[in-house]
């Protein structure tokens, strides 16, 4: 065995966003040494990008929303595919998770008698969202980030997992290799938590930064736990498409929160179109009505003016605009019109100073006097490693996961801002119970020398090869091929292709070869991301192809029906061999209380 200094801890944590920091914290609090290990540098988050804020209910612009509104909302946003028990402790737990950053010193908008500000976001019934302008998920992050530190969390920056650790059954740490200097990194852990995020790098256009490639997801899998949902991946409906560079980008759904409307190339208001209508009688009937709504939103009073038709949930807003581009109505850069234009300037500068800011710097585009172009970017990843919802405990003992990488609680379809306040609800829990596990282990495990030397002989690989692949291109195709084969809409045809190019990637991934050191070697990186999204997208695919119906953020245009039988299964993906087991299960049903709230309005 190579000579490396192992880190031990009670509890070691995979990924610094909003679920990382939150369950190093709760950790901490109950006693455990927890190691927080991020890809990139402290700070440097996806979390930043839940731009427009944290769905809690608050009930401080609508006296009338309450935990039991909020649950509704989600279940429905989520196709009821959700796991209840999940998003009832989500909505339950929420308003305090957000009273306790404030207590913590996250400084949010204000209503005019000081409480914390509550903006509309699509799918909340009341305007719900806690913000801080269009930076919400920065001010967590920093708020976090202080109380993690103050915490004497033990943090290891620039460090790649990419293997975990097991002992007999359970995991028991976590090995990869410093990203500065290519060194083996080993974790000897009592638990483990990950909070990796999500997958966006499997798409060629995504909200996503570099660090998002699927990690955690794969190696729960390949530790043997069992993924969820993996079918429904969500585009969010408004990134930037112009200037190329930053295609993707994301474009806050604050903006239409804050009264953006959507127009096509004949400058009509096409969300009209796409509401469905079973829920059409939550938005207004005419462009009066809504405008209605924005002026007492603008004046902070209440309305009986119904919701404008742009905030529809995002799975429906993202078809809305494909349709739109698709049938020949899309602007001069492939997306629609998003015009918030129309406000006073002074408002606009002062609700969204970060998409003003954006657009005039990387589009050269003023918002406060032209619409943007807008078009659906890879944002999120509804899927995950299957939890128990009180704990985060995954199917392999030791293995705990929060936010994103987690399935479950967003079913078929996230509403907007239910992932800031999920980070908050489940990494405090996964954090505290993966600290309570950690204390019944009494004995600090080893990593054997065989696993760790295996580990270190595979990432050594790519780098001795005198031929083989380039991951670039690997990574490329793969990009071309998750986008336009397993994007927004779905066939049988299209993911069996999808399928077929995946398996011929992966036999390439096999000779894949690098150049260079070990030391910041983009290249090397890409290798073991690689290896995850590639592994992730089959998951996609094969769960995808399972499911034959159209439900929230799955569409499939060969079933386009939403079919009662499928209301109650999810698919679940798991390793079997070499092979990949995809099969479906029963959904966690609902008690009679949960039923009688979700059917309700
Ligand atoms: O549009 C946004 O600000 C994103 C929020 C979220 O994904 O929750």
């Amino acid at each position: 065995m190579t000579e490396i200094e192992p880190r031990s801890h009670d509890v070691l944590i995979i990924g610094a966003g909003g679920a990382g920091l939150r369950a190093a914290i709760a950790a901490a609090e109950a006693g455990a040494s927890v190691g927080l290990v991020c890809k990139s540098l402290l700070g440097k988050a996806h979390t930043v990008m839940a731009e427009g804020g944290i769905a809690a209910a608050l009930a401080h612009v609508a006296e009338r929303d309450s935990w039991q509104v909020h649950f509704r909302d989600t279940m429905v946003g989520g196709k009821l595919l959700n796991d209840p028990r999940m998003a009832e402790i989500h909505a339950r737990e929420a308003p305090e998770r957000v009273r306790e950053l404030e207590r913590w010193g996250a400084v949010f908008d204000r209503t005019r008698d000081g409480r914390i500000l509550q903006r509309p976001f699509g799918g909340h019934t009341h305007p719900r969202l806690a913000h801080v302008g269009d930076r919400t998920g920065l001010e967590m992050i920093r708020t976090l980030q202080d109380r993690a530190v103050a915490a004497a969390i033990a943090v290891y920056m620039e460090c790649t997992i990419t293997h975990l650790g097991m002992t007999d059954d359970r995991v028991s740490g976590a090995i990869g290799y410093w990203r500065t200097d290519g060194r083996p990194a080993v974790f000897p852990a009592k638990t483990v938590v990950l909070a990796t995020g999500g997958v966006g790098r499997m798409y060629e256009v995504t909200s996503n930064s570099w660090e998002y490639s699927a990690d955690g997801h794969a190696l729960a899998y390949l530790a043997g736990a069992e993924l969820i949902d993996m079918e429904f991946v969500q585009f969010h409906p408004t990134g930037m498409v112009w200037p190329p560079g930053v295609r993707g980008l994301l474009v806050t759904e604050a903006v239409r929160g804050e009264g953006g409307i959507l127009r096509n190339s004949d400058g009509e208001r096409f969300m009209w179109k796409y509401l469905p209508d079973a829920r059409r009688h939550e938005y207004a009937e005419t462009d009066e009505e809504a405008t209605r709504w924005v002026e007492a939103l603008t004046e902070g009073r209440q309305t009986d003016a119904r919701q404008p038709p742009e905030l529809s949930t995002r799975d429906n807003v993202a078809r809305a605009i494909y349709t739109e581009v698709k049938e020949g109505r899309g602007s001069p850069h492939g997306g629609v019109f998003l015009d918030i234009s129309y406000l006073p300037s002074d408002r606009v500068r002062r609700k969204l100073p970060s998409m003003y800011e954006q657009f005039l710097e990387l589009a050269d585009v003023d918002i406060t006097k032209v619409p943007m172009e807008v078009g659906p970017t890879q944002h999120y990843m509804m899927g995950g490693v299957r939890v128990d919802a009180e704990t985060g405990a995954t199917t392999r003992p030791g293995l705990y996961a929060a936010g994103e990488v987690a399935g479950g609680m967003h079913g078929a379809n996230r509403l907007g801002g239910n992932s800031l306040s999920d980070l908050l609800v489940f990494g405090r829990r996964a954090g505290t119970a993966a600290a309570d596990a950690a204390r019944a282990e009494r004995v600090m495990p080893q990593l054997s020398p065989v696993q760790v030397d295996d580990a270190l002989a595979e990432l050594e690989a790519p780098l001795t090869r005198q031929h083989g692949e380039d991951p670039y291109r690997i990574h490329e195709e793969l990009r071309a091929t998750m986008q336009s084969l397993v994007g927004i809409y779905r066939t049988e045809t299209e993911l069996d292709e999808a399928l077929a190019s995946i398996a011929d990637l992966r036999r390439r991934w096999d000779e894949v070869r690098v150049d260079g050191p070990r030391i910041f070697n983009p290249g090397w990186d890409l290798v073991f991301e690689l290896r995850n999204m590639l592994l992730v997208s089959e998951a996609v695919t094969r769960s995808a192809r399972m499911r034959t119906e159209s439900r929230g953020a799955h569409s499939r245009l060969d079933h386009t029906l939403t079919e009662q039988a499928w209301e109650h299964l999810n698919v679940v993906v798991s390793p079997d061999g070499p092979g990949m087991r995809v099969e479906t299960t029963a959904t966690v049903a609902m008690t009679d209380d949960q039923r009688l709230l979700a059917s309700k309005g």
